[in-house]
């Protein structure tokens, strides 16, 4: 793989400025961010003014413990403009993520909210080794999801070539991966599988292909799975996270020269873990739900936004922000298997370290009785699928389940094929724990 450590003078100053400077910046952007909120937002006042807080009332960064949580409810209640905190002439674009119940959660941008966040995705880009003159394919999705158009503007700030192909169309994909010799992949890291499969259906060698690093992100995934897709395609894989709520893509990033973490863009997004229990603030270094303070955001302002991942903070290291831990999951996707907690992604690192597997599965939840039971779907490799092999495949990760992760569970290997594949978003759980 290529050395692909950004020269120090395609830096943001701020991105290596000492913590002293970042942090009174976050201060004096904090107390306006709040009283933006509080001025121009229903929602915020009445919080405040219930928790009998007000903007005032912050005078060092701690002191943003006093004021009250948003949650994503609050976006659904609040359907569609209610936290929009400018006339609605002001508004240059809207997103909206489709929930799995109910209402879409909506967001609002202004020009400067679009500014900032093609700012940092670009730096993002620039922290994964991409740069000017780079020609970057962008297989996240376009259209409401913030994943393509976000990707798109920062790739175009960064002076780079964009080829917005978007999701699907896996053998096209492929052909514009060959034809545009395209230095940079942005894609969700299950979709890049397919396309790794989309390359030896085409008789084609990944590792001869021009990519020099994909820019993974939108869903959990694993240092597992990063070496499986650095050593398929011979390319750095670098991880990137971001929520619609707070921009899109962009608010952290890790360093391809050290891929530790992701460097919280910390100028523009303030980070706080807290305990999911009691809401308290924990210090950095203890694992918790990681909750969010836009600094800059003019269309819709969130204040201690509760993401629902779970991760700790950790000082900066190639950066001087501070990093995140690549995300275990959302306290949503936590399977509660006789008590002990399961999350798709060690299911993940078990189906990598099994022999004989292909990198894609599937969890299925279903009641044995009145338990709660996991079966795990998996596929053979087209070198490993006859009975014996496949046999020997399931016992393994069975074991392998049942040795790390505690939990004892059943596992199907199936045909090459078989397990579905993911167009954006994985879709690793299915419950049928209602029927039946
Ligand atoms: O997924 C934005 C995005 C697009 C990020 C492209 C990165 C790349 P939403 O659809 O609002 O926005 O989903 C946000 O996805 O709260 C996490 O649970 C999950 N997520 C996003 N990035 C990562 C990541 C986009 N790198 C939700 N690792 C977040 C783990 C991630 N989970």
């Amino acid at each position: 793989m290529k050395d692909l450590t950004p020269a120090k003078e395609s830096l943001d100053p701020i991105e290596i400025a000492s913590r002293d400077e970042i942090m009174s910046l976050q201060l004096e952007r904090m107390k306006k961010s709040l009283s933006h909120a509080y001025k121009n937002v229903a929602m915020y006042r009445e919080r405040f003014d219930d928790a009998g807080v007000h903007p005032d009332d912050l005078s060092e960064l701690s002191d943003l413990a006093k004021f009250p949580f948003t949650y994503k409810d609050d976006l659904r209640a609040n359907y569609p403009f209610g936290l929009t905190a400018v006339p609605r002439e002001d508004l240059v674009r809207i997103h909206a993520s489709s929930g799995t119940t109910g209402k879409p959660t909506v967001v609002t941008y202004t020009q400067g909210d679009i500014d900032v966040w093609a700012e940092v995705v670009a730096r993002s880009l620039c922290a994964s080794g991409l740069k000017r003159g780079d020609t970057i394919h962008n297989a996240y999705g376009y259209g409401l999801f913030t994943g393509g158009l976000g990707a798109h503007y920062g790739i175009e700030r960064l002076g780079a070539t964009v080829v917005p192909m978007g999701g699907g169309q896996t053998e096209k994909q492929v052909s514009l991966i060959t034809d545009f010799e395209p230095q940079g992949i942005l894609v969700t890291p299950s979709y890049m599988l397919n396309i790794l499969e989309g390359f030896h259906k085409a008789g084609l060698d990944p590792r001869a292909c021009s990519l020099d690093v994909g820019v993974f992100g939108a869903e959990p995934w694993t240092n597992a799975m990063r070496e499986e897709v650095e050593e398929a395609f011979d390319m750095h894989a670098v991880d990137i996270y971001g929520l619609s709520e707070i921009i899109g893509p962009g608010v952290a990033n890790e360093c391809v020269e050290t891929k530790d973490g992701l460097h919280i863009w910390e100028d523009h997004f303030y980070p706080e873990i807290i305990d999911p229990q009691t809401g308290e603030v924990l210090p950095d270094g203890e694992k918790g739900e990681l909750v969010f303070t836009t600094l800059t955001k003019q269309g819709m302002p969130m204040i201690r936004y509760r993401t629902r991942d779970l991760t700790r903070l950790m000082p900066g290291t190639a950066r001087s922000m501070r990093r995140m831990e690549k995300i275990t999951g959302r306290s949503d996707d936590m399977i509660i298997l006789r008590g002990v907690n399961v999350f798709p992604t060690q299911v993940e690192e078990q189906v990598m370290a099994t022999g004989g597997l292909a990198p894609y599965f599937q969890i299925e939840l279903y009641k044995s009785g009145r338990m709660d039971a996991m079966r795990v779907h998996v596929e053979a490799l087209p070198d490993a699928a006859d009975e014996l092999s496949r046999t020997a495949s399931a016992r393994m990760l069975t074991k392998h389940i049942k040795d790390m992760i505690g939990v004892s569970s059943e596992v199907v290997v199936g045909d090459p094929g078989s397990v579905a594949r993911s167009q954006g978003k994985a879709v690793r759980v299915i419950d049928n724990r209602g029927q039946g």
